[in-house]
């Protein structure tokens, strides 16, 4: 990850490889935002040489146009429209792509340019650093090297972003800057452990060491980490998550992260992921193509782990819980079988009806156990359907929820974060479709379609009287998202809702 950091701009004593300044046009001529006299006359010289605004809003790499305090220059130009965080995170990604096409390993942005359109300097260098710091997420570790000559080693060395200054001038304060760029590199690093653990496969990421990464990643922070193994599960009553793991060869795991910044009295806001190592499908398998993405399905853990990880760095003033209960789904000979009946830890029954809507079976017992817990909210990320998919691609994060109130703390929270989420239907009916014939419920529904609806209706059972709780599928967001968001990878995981989640852990102070 690219390292974002903070650095006075003088004009005597102030070097940098590569400058980059923000352009505006207004009227007839264009206008290096908070740059110098040397930076506005050549902007001036370009303009009248005929260079034409629209060619700058993806950005002018200028090579070797300056011998003093810089020698390369970004020219980018941006307009009025330029006014969301999340505007500036795709900017900052955008100017990162660019300096790595340009292999300009160290750059000074000068953000005065963006300040007129924001009045939080924070925000803006938080939203700023993130763009930046996702866009250069790569997952290399499983490559092995090249090897290469000398030569060629201080080349590639080159062609590495190390780092990206965020230039101070006198208008701006540092001590805020500062905080932005903190906040950001805080919250990236937490997306990029979570993608890691994502795009790791399930032959090294299985609940033992996914557990484990959730130990090491708390290192050094205030956080509590429990794990429970597989008799400490099976005494929780947790036959949900025992039933799914039973085909497996590796023991399910459950991890609880608790960070307490807040006052004692106050309730804990929870957070409970879906830590699906691998899931085939068990007995009723899935189909060969695309199996290996099923690598994935343990990315609502991950970002679950990411966000305590986050909040605990900020040292936000609030106390959250992570549970991520975590197994594989595999088929082997004692795998439950279809027209199985599970207990779940909170007494009901549930008849297994195809062993692939297994998502729903561990949620069920960690949201029972967050209900025990009495918290203020319990909020829960899953890839849980396919059919969310169908219903919003991969642009859209699917949330579930009846309370009022959540929805508009969501709404609020994905507003700032800028993360997209899309509100679904729930209801009774759904429920209605998901009793069962031998058991209380089954764990699949009687009718066609709502298929992300019925499920959420299944979990919405576990959820302790009077408790706020709201689901979000992000079976379609986790990973391969394509690139539509220029900050995330084209493939592999993206840590989604970190960045919300986040957001609704502040909501609680
Ligand atoms: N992990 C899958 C859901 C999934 C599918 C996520 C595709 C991302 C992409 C989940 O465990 C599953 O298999 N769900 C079934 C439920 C069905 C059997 C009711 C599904 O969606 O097909
Ligand atoms: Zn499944
Ligand atoms: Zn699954």
């Amino acid at each position: 990850m690219v390292q974002i950091s903070t650095k006075r701009f003088s004009d005597k004593n102030f070097s940098t490889k590569t400058l980059v300044v923000f352009v505006q046009k207004s009227g007839n001529k264009m206008h290096a935002l908070g740059a110098d006299q040397d930076v506005a006359e050549l902007i001036e010289e370009l303009h009248e040489d005929g260079f034409a605004m629209s060619d700058l809003k993806k950005g002018v790499f200028l090579r070797s146009v300056c011998d003093s305090h810089f020698r390369h220059l970004l020219l980018v130009g941006i307009d009025d429209k330029l006014k969301s965080l999340e505007d500036v995170r795709q900017l900052a990604a955008m100017i990162y792509q660019k300096l790595h096409a340009n292999k300009a390993d160290k750059a000074g942005v000068v953000i005065e340019g963006l300040t007129k359109n924001f009045k939080s300097l924070p925000d803006l260098a938080s939203a700023f650093t993130q763009g930046a710091a996702l866009a250069s997420y790569e997952f290399k570790k499983y490559k092995t090297k090249k090897k290469t000559s000398d030569k060629e080693k201080s080349e590639s060395k080159e062609s590495e972003i190390t780092e990206i200054f965020l230039l101070l001038s006198k208008k701006l304060n540092e001590a805020n800057l500062k905080k932005g760029v903190l906040e950001g590199t805080i919250i990236s690093e937490a997306i990029c452990f979570s993608r890691d653990l994502g795009n790791t496969p399930g032959n090294l990421m299985t609940p033992e060491l996914l557990a484990k990464a959730a130990q090491d990643g708390a290192k050094g922070t205030k956080i509590k980490v429990t794990v429970l193994d597989k008799a400490q599960i099976k005494k929780e009553g947790m036959g949900g998550l025992i039933g799914v793991s039973l085909g497996s060869a590796v023991d399910p795991r459950f991890i609880i992260m608790e960070y307490k910044g807040g006052a004692k009295s106050k309730k804990p806001v929870c957070f409970v992921g879906k830590g699906l190592t691998f899931d085939c499908g068990g007995i009723s398998i899935k189909p060969s193509n695309g199996m290996e993405e099923m690598k994935f399905d343990m990315c609502g853990g991950a970002n679950v782990i990411g966000t305590i990880l986050a909040i605990a760095k900020l040292k936000l003033k609030v106390n959250v819980i992570g549970l991520v209960p975590a197994t594989e789904n595999m088929p082997g000979p004692l795998a439950t079988k279809p027209g199985d009946i599970l207990v779940s830890r909170n007494g009901k029954t549930v008849e297994i009806d195809n062993t692939d809507a297994e998502g729903r079976l561990i949620l069920m017992d960690a949201l029972s156990y967050a209900s025990d817990l009495k918290p203020a909210a319990i909020f829960d990320a899953a890839t849980l359907t396919g059919a969310v998919v169908v219903a919003l691609g991969n642009s859209y994060t699917g949330v579930f929820t009846r309370d009022e109130k959540i929805r508009k703390r969501i709404s609020a929270a994905a507003e700032t974060s800028g993360e997209a989420v899309w509100h679904m239907p729930i209801n009774d009916h759904h429920l209605q479709d998901m009793k069962g014939t031998y058991a209380d419920l089954n764990n699949i529904s009687s009718t066609k379609g709502a298929g992300s609806s019925t499920a959420a209706a299944f979990l919405e059972v576990f959820v302790g009287e009077g408790i706020p709780w709201a689901h979000f599928d992000i079976a379609g967001t986790a990973w391969h998202t394509g690139q539509r968001i220029n900050y995330c990878p084209k493939k592999g995981a993206t840590g989604v809702m970190i960045r919300t989640f986040v957001e609704l852990a502040k909501s609680y102070f």
